[in-house]
């Protein structure tokens, strides 16, 4: 079983998403392991998007980000960080299908109400960030 992380953001904190989010992983057969509503430091925030300091929407990615609570969680399951990102959808919500729940949820890739990891690697590193 492998595990990866999955955010809610302030977006969809805020709109009252959370129960549905987890009620879809867990209909999908992933277990929660461990689960919390955080409000991110910039610091914090920072090191999580570290990998995207080039790119024009840096600053805005941020500063979304710790606008407000998210709820942090970490999911196990099979094939656990290729599932989820297939059950979250595209990262441009124009581009994720219906029933995927960006699909369903968001129509702007900058409040996309969502955050999965897309790799092994970043999932280690983002379930000790958010869970040390
Ligand atoms: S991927 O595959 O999810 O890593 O896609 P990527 O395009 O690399 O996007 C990484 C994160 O950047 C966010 N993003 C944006 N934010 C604001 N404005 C614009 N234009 C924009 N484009 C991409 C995107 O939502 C991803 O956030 P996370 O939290 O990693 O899903």
């Amino acid at each position: 079983m492998d595990r990866t992380f999955v955010m809610v953001k302030p977006d969809g904190y805020a709109r009252g998403l959370v129960g549905r989010i987890v009620a879809r992983f867990e209909e999908k057969g992933f277990k929660l392991v461990d689960a919390k509503v955080m409000q991110l430091s910039r610091e914090l925030a920072e090191h999580h998007y570290e990998h995207l300091r080039s790119k024009v929407f840096f600053d805005e990615l941020v500063d979304f980000i710790v606008s407000g609570p998210v709820f942090a969680m970490i999911w196990e399951g099979k094939d656990a960080i290729k599932n989820a990102r297939a059950l979250i959808g595209a990262t441009n919500p124009s581009d994720a299908p219906a029933g995927t729940i960006r699909g369903d949820y968001a129509v702007d890739v900058a409040s996309n109400i969502i955050h999965g990891s897309d790799s092994d690697e970043s999932a280690e590193r983002e379930i000790k960030l958010f869970f040390r």
